[in-house]
């Protein structure tokens, strides 16, 4: 990170240039799995009908829907973010699809908005490589997030084993950027890495699983476990908040 000044506003110029094509881009760089992780994750929220949830930079709303679906209409959802265009996208869907019970708004994932212990279960995917302290926005779930509530973050990892770890790494540190090039045209974000570029440059210094873990820990989060999804290629990090 240390050619960036402001990583905070790159992150946010990125999200809003390439929010349009987000949803497209996700699908074919999970091979089309996002949707099962995504319901994966969701299932270690222990979130239920008539529940308060939080999606922590929940970008064009995906989990948000999800959740909402699982709190019900007696419960709610919020979708925080801090890129106007990926909220744009998501407010979009929203009104397409009539969901009434969640609310997107902008805002930034290291100072919630939120008063202390309001929520059943909080979610983060696909953003802690985005956010310039990662202990803050692990903080920050833990605080709005109840006594006895789970804190869930799904985070692009690298393999357990080092045959798969290899294929991985051909795949994420060449052929995505490639792949983003056919979207955006290698486009520079504030004369910095394309959108493509960036996404595994950012895991280069991204602490692993074990780290991670220790760091839900220093948060205050206890029981915390971690579940490797593919092989480990993403990782789901669980950890509750003492109650
Ligand atoms: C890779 S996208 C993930 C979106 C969504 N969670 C998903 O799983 O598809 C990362 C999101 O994090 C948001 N983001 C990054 N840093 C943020 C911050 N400090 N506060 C709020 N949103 C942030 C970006 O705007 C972007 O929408």
């Amino acid at each position: 990170m240390n050619q960036f000044n402001n990583k905070e506003q790159y992150v946010r110029n990125l999200f809003n240039s390439i929010a349009k094509n987000y949803d497209t881009m996700n699908f074919v760089m999970t091979w089309g799995m996002l949707s099962r992780w995504q319901k994966f994750m969701l299932e270690k929220t222990g979130l239920k009908e008539g529940d308060y949830g939080l999606d922590v930079c929940c970008g064009t709303g995906e989990l948000a829907f999800k959740m909402a679906k699982i709190v019900g209409s007696s419960g709610k959802v919020w979708g925080l973010d801090f890129s106007e265009n990926m909220l744009a996208v998501a407010r979009e869907k929203k009104a397409d699809a009539q969901i009434n019970n969640v609310e997107f708004i902008q805002g930034d994932a290291l100072k919630l908005p939120f008063e202390d212990n309001t929520f059943d279960g909080a979610t983060n995917g696909f953003a802690l490589r985005n956010v310039t302290d990662i202990g803050q926005a692990i903080r920050e779930m833990a605080r709005v997030v109840k006594p006895g509530g789970k804190v869930v973050c799904l985070e692009v990892s690298r393999p357990f084993n080092p045959i798969l770890r290899f294929g991985f790494n051909i795949y994420f540190f060449k052929m995505v950027p490639l792949i983003g090039r056919i979207v955006d045209k290698g486009k520079a974000i504030d004369d910095k890495y394309p959108a493509y570029t960036w996404l595994p440059e950012s895991l280069k210094t991204f602490p692993d699983q074990e780290q991670l873990k220790k760091i839900f820990e220093e948060a205050g989060l206890v029981d915390v476990k971690y579940y490797g999804l593919m092989g480990g290629v993403s990782s789901v990090h669980v950890g509750t908040k003492r109650g």
